[in-house]
């Protein structure tokens, strides 16, 4: 079992399967219908995924435009659950199919936010891809068009996610079992 920042990690996902993962689910994105995507990584936990998801979109034919957002939905003195804007995107959203990615898909409140925000800015249409998917934990009437894994009820990191900012450079998905 790895040990990091003296921790135990039990890993859940590995690289390699993660990396399976991506190519699949790029090529099932590229034989889907989306018209020439406006793709948007939702900062900071999906910076891993998408940066490896986008290299694979490259294979499977897809060339899309990549932008970036960064919403915050705890802490950042926002009311909690409520999702803000931090660091909006450049590009005019009019008329164009999004392709939203995200780390992990839990109560639905982040990406649901982030949807409706681009189709109340005239996005033609807006779909959802996600790493992980903690489906038992939704509450938000949302859900992903393209999703890696399903994911235990539990608290991952690694992958870009993390436990106050550590852990992200993992290149697996894992949790933290208690202290090495
Ligand atoms: P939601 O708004 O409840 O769907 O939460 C989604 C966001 O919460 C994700 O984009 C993650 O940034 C964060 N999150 C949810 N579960 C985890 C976890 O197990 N580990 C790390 N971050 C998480
Ligand atoms: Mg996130």
């Amino acid at each position: 079992m790895p040990i990091v920042r003296n921790k135990k990690i039990e890993v859940l996902f590995t690289a390699e399967q993660i990396s399976r993962r991506n190519r699949e689910l790029a090529e099932e994105i590229a034989l889907g219908d989306l018209n020439d995507p406006l793709v948007i990584s939702i900062l900071k936990g999906s910076f891993v995924f998408a940066a490896d998801l986008i290299r694979k979109f490259h294979k499977a034919g897809l060339s899309p435009e990549v932008e970036f957002i960064s919403i915050s939905s705890y802490g950042a003195g926002t009311d909690a659950g409520t999702p803000t804007v931090l660091r909006d995107v450049e590009t005019e959203v009019k008329g164009r199919d999004i392709l939203l990615i995200d780390d992990i898909l839990e109560s639905g409140g982040t990406l649901k936010f982030t949807k409706d925000l681009m189709l109340s800015r005239g996005a033609n249409r807006v779909a959802v891809v996600a790493l992980l998917d903690k489906s038992m934990k939704r509450s938000a009437d949302i859900n992903a068009d393209y999703v890696g894994f399903e994911c235990p009820d539990k608290f991952v990191v690694g992958y870009g996610m993390d436990v106050s900012h550590a852990f992200r450079e993992l290149p697996f998905v894992g949790v933290v079992t208690g202290d090495a």
